[in-house]
C-alpha cells in the first residue's frame, strides 16, 4: 500500500486550496438562497401550485430508500437508448407511444409480443417495457422484438429488487395481523388489520412509478405531447388496435368534450363490444387505455388521494378516490368492438400453474375476426354515453393491503421524483 507516500500540502498550496473551498461553499449558499426567493424560479412553480402535492414538497430532499447496488444498477440501464434505432431510426410525427407494464409472466409477455407484432402502424412507435422486477425470461422476449424502437425500464424501488430491506420485506417487518407492540416488529396495519406484503404492494408501485417515469422522466417521452396508450403483459392487442385509437383520439375532443381517455377494450373486461354502429362513451376501462400530458397532470395533482387511499389496486384506487375528485364525470372514448382482450383470467388464480390458462403452447386462444384485422371505426358515427354506469366509486373504502406508512411515503416521493431534478425542465 501506497499510503504513507501521501504529499504534504505546502503551506501556499494549502491557503489556495481553502480559499478555493470557501468561494464555493458562498457560491453554492447564494445559489440557494436566490432558489428560494426568487418568485419566478420554476421551483416555486410546484410550491405556488394550487395542488395539493405541494403540501409535500420538499425542495429536492427526497427521501427514497437506500438502493442495494443492483437498484442502481438498473436505474442506470433505464437510461440506454431504445433498440431497434437501425431498423427504425425515426417516429412517426404524431406518434402515441406504447408502455406495456409487466412481472415475471414470460408465457403471457410472449403472446402480447406476437400480438403486437401485427399491429398495423407499430412500426411508427416507440413501444417501453416497463418491468416489475429483473427477469432473464422476461428480458429475452422484449430482446427478441424487432418491429419497432424498444426501451425496457425496471422499476429501481421495487420490493423484488430489495431482497432484505424496504420496499421488500426486512426482518424486523409486521407480518399478517402482528401487533407491533407485542412484537416489536415494524409496520402500520391496514383498516382491516393486516399488514403490508411486498408482492402485493408492488404492483401499485410500479404503476405510480412508471406514470412518473414515463411523463416526466425519460427523456425518449418526458416532451411527448400525444398520447400513451397503457397496456399489460396480459392483454392480447388486435391488429387494428394502433390505428383505431389513433381515430379515438382525434375525434375525442370533438365527439366527447366529457372524455378523458381513449380505451381499446369496454371497462367490463369480460365484453367485446356491442357491435353497433356507433362509439362509445362509458366509464374508464383499465385494459389499453390512453391519455394525454393535461389528463397527467390532473392525476399527478392527485398524488396524495392515489397514496393515502387503502387499497392496493392502482385502477380501484383511481376509481375511488382519483377520478371522483376531478369533480366531472370521467368518461373515455372507444370503438363499438373491442382492439384488446384481457386473456389473464381465463381460469388462472393464484397458485395454479401457467397452464390452466387461455394459453395452449404459447399461442392465446383469441380469435381475431377479419373485421378487427384493420380500422374499423367510422368517423361520423354518434356516440353512445352509458351514465351511472355500476363499479367502483366515490365512497368506496377500498380493498386494504395499503395500509403502511412506508408505502404512503415511497409513493408519495414517485411523485416528487422528476420535480426537483432538473430546475430548468418544463412541468
Ligand atoms: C399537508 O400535510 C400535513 C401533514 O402531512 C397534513 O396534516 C395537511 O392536512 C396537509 N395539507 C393539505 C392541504 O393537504
Ligand atoms: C388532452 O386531452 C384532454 C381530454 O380529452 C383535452 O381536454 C386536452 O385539450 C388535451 N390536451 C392536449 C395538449 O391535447
Ligand atoms: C434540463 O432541462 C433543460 C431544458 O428543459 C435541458 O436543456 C437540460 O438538458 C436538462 N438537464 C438535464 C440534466 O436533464
Amino acid at each position: 500500500m501506497a499510503s504513507n507516500k501521501k504529499p504534504r500540502l505546502k503551506d501556499g498550496a494549502l491557503r489556495r486550496f481553502l480559499s478555493v473551498v470557501l468561494i464555493t461553499l458562498l457560491g453554492v449558499v447564494l445559489l440557494i438562497f436566490l432558489l428560494r426567493t426568487n418568485p419566478d424560479s420554476n421551483l416555486d412553480q410546484y410550491s405556488t401550485d394550487d395542488d395539493q402535492s405541494s403540501n409535500f414538497s420538499n425542495f429536492g430532499k427526497l427521501n427514497l430508500p437506500k438502493q442495494n447496488d443492483f437498484s442502481i444498477f438498473l436505474e442506470k440501464r433505464n437510461l440506454l437508448p431504445p433498440r431497434n434505432l437501425d431498423l427504425f431510426p425515426k417516429l412517426a410525427k404524431d406518434h402515441i407511444t406504447i408502455v406495456l407494464y409487466v412481472h415475471n409472466r414470460p408465457q403471457y409477455l410472449q403472446v402480447v409480443a406476437n400480438s403486437l407484432s401485427q399491429v398495423v402502424g407499430i412500426s411508427e412507435t416507440l413501444l417501453i417495457v416497463s418491468h416489475d422486477g429483473y427477469f432473464e425470461e422476461m428480458n429475452k422476449i422484449v430482446e427478441g422484438i424487432r418491429y419497432c424502437q424498444v426501451k425496457q425500464i425496471f422499476a429501481p424501488y421495487s420490493p423484488h429488487v430489495f431482497p432484505k430491506s424496504f420496499p421488500g420485506v426486512s426482518p424486523t417487518d409486521c407480518k399478517d395481523k402482528d401487533d407491533p407492540i407485542k412484537k416489536h416488529c415494524k409496520g402500520n396495519p391496514d383498516q382491516y388489520g393486516n399488514h403490508r406484503s411486498p408482492k402485493i404492494v408492488s404492483l401499485k408501485h410500479h404503476w405510480w412509478w412508471m406514470m412518473n417515469t414515463v411523463w416526466d422522466g425519460l427523456k425518449e417521452t418526458r416532451r411527448h405531447m400525444g398520447h400513451i396508450l397503457f397496456i399489460e403483459e396480459d392483454h392480447f392487442i388486435f391488429p387494428n388496435a394502433y390505428r383505431n385509437l389513433q381515430i379515438l383520439t382525434a375525434l375525442k375532443p370533438k365527439k366527447c368534450p366529457d372524455c378523458y381517455a381513449a380505451n381499446l377494450a369496454p371497462s367490463d373486461v369480460n365484453s367485446k363490444g356491442e357491435g353497433w354502429d356507433s362509439l362509445v362513451a362509458e366509464r374508464m376501462g383499465n385494459v389499453g387505455y390512453a391519455f394525454n400530458r393535461t389528463v397527467w397532470r390532473k392525476i399527478h395533482k392527485k398524488a396524495r388521494e392515489f397514496c393515502f387511499f387503502d387499497d392496493y389496486n392502482w385502477d380501484i384506487t383511481m376509481w375511488a378516490t382519483v377520478y371522483p375528485s376531478f369533480g366531472r364525470p370521467v368518461y373515455t372514448l372507444r370503438g363499438p368492438r373491442t382492439s384488446a382482450v384481457h386473456f389473464g383470467k381465463c381460469g388462472l388464480h393464484q397458485g395454479q400453474g401457467e397452464k390452466v390458462s387461455c394459453i395452449d403452447h404459447g399461442v392465446a386462444n383469441i380469435q381475431v375476426e377479419e373485421i378487427d384485422k384493420a380500422g374499423n371505426i367510422n368517423s361520423e358515427w354518434g356516440v353512445n354515453v352509458y351514465k351511472h354506469q355500476a363499479g367502483y366509486q366515490a365512497g368506496f373504502r377500498g380493498w386494504g393491503g395499503w395500509g403502511d406508512e412506508r408505502d404512503h411515503q415511497l409513493c408519495v416521493e414517485f411523485a416528487n421524483m422528476y420535480h426537483f431534478k432538473n430546475m430548468s425542465s418544463p412541468s
